[in-house]
């Protein structure tokens, strides 16, 4: 039997730890899981609107860190989790994801001698100035199993020295999630509280700081989104970090609405014709589902997207957003073989918890 602790901070964790932390119940001979929440987010629409409709249980340890600065929430988060990891060491700390719950809970973990598994490594934009790269690059460096998502993450790790005895691709447990919830989020009523027609408007998230925190580069993308809502019904569920720079934002007819809960949201871009983004997940997502993506940043450290999937990679200049928007709203997607990445089946928490047992014979 083996003792785990599954982290969970921030809102992109709740879905992948969801699935984990099924399954591992399902075979109480093999884990016993404790589910530990750091409290990075904590807003109800950020956090327990989540665990609600994830069906996670309320977590054994709620950290309740909250917001603050880089260095005073990744300190905060490695104080309140050491005394937890001392008092009872498990087996295995895992980690999903790329937030500062993330690198904090492993580096922890690691220095107690506690092994490390990282859900979804490997993935690299190779652009420093995002937090979640330094995330990245620090957690797969010292985590003992590194869980890959696509097959390029594996070239990744290897590229930068780590043995491949440690790397297992497994899929991609976030999917996990969305296919089991698809069923359910068809009764959510969002389409019609919003006044909106199935595969008539475009759905936006913005919350990289990047894109955000400042008001000239917000504006720039604000402007091509009212250009496109002449066209269309745009629907834009705004982010806490984004809610204070857009205050000084004219937004015209974009229809803004506070964050969204799992279900409503996936109800909602599952039926819209076409995404506007920076998150990663929702790369992800909208792949998974065949749905049209233009992602506003430089980069992606998810290419298989890209490649495979409905994902293209457009920046934030304006006139480029709406010519690439209205091409898509006017004419759909250009064939290019899309399909579902492998291993992102449904199936990726079996295969985590497989060779988690695995790697503790
Ligand atoms: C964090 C992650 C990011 C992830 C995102 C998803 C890091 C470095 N960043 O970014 O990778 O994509 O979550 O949402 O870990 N706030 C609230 N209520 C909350 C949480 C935050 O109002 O429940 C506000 C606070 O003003 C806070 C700001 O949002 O200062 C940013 O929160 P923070 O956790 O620092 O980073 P995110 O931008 O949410």
């Amino acid at each position: 039997m083996l003792n785990v602790h599954l982290i969970v901070g921030a809102r992109p964790n709740f879905m992948k730890a969801a699935p984990i932390l099924s399954e591992m119940r399902k075979r109480p001979k093999q884990f016993s899981p404790t589910l530990i929440h750091t409290g990075q987010h904590y807003d109800a629409a950020m956090s327990t609107q989540f665990f609600d409709e994830l069906g996670l249980p309320q977590p054994d340890y709620n950290l309740g860190v909250g917001s603050g600065t880089h260095a005073e929430q990744t300190a905060r988060i490695m104080l309140g989790y050491e005394p937890i990891a001392t008092g009872m060491p498990p087996d295995w700390t895992i980690v999903v994801g790329d937030v500062n719950s993330t690198i904090a809970c492993a580096l922890v973990a690691v220095k107690l001698g506690i092994r490390v598994a990282h859900v979804e490594a490997g993935l690299r934009s190779r652009d420093r100035t995002m937090p979640e790269e330094i995330n990245r690059i620090l957690t797969d460096s010292i985590a003992d199993l590194l869980l890959t998502t696509e097959p390029t993450a594996e070239e990744n790790l290897r590229n930068e020295g780590i043995d491949s005895r440690r790397i297992r691709f497994v899929g991609n447990v976030m999917i996990d999630s969305l296919l089991a919830n698809l069923r359910s989020a068809e009764r959510s009523d969002i389409l019609s509280r919003c006044g909106l027609e199935s595969r008539e408007f475009v759905a936006v998230t913005l919350h990289r700081p990047s894109n955000v925190d400042s008001p000239e580069t917000l504006s720039r993308i604000i402007a091509a989104m009212r250009e496109i809502s002449r066209r269309v019904p745009v629907i834009f569920p705004v982010h806490p970090r984004t809610r204070e720079t857009l205050r000084g934002i004219e937004t015209g007819d974009i229809t803004l609405t506070e964050p969204l809960g799992y279900l409503d949201f996936l109800r909602l871009f599952s039926q819209s014709k076409l995404v506007l983004t920076d998150s990663g997940g929702l790369q992800e997502e909208t792949t998974a589902l065949g749905i049209p993506c233009l992602t506003l940043r430089e980069n992606t450290e998810r290419p298989v997207t890209v490649e495979m999937g409905t994902n293209k990679v457009i920046g934030t200049n304006t006139e480029r957003i709406v010519t690439e928007a209205l091409r898509i709203i006017e004419s759909g997607l250009e064939p290019n073989n899309r399909k579902r990445p492998p291993l992102w089946d449904g199936r990726a928490a079996v295969r985590i918890c497989d060779e988690i047992i695995a790697a503790s014979s």
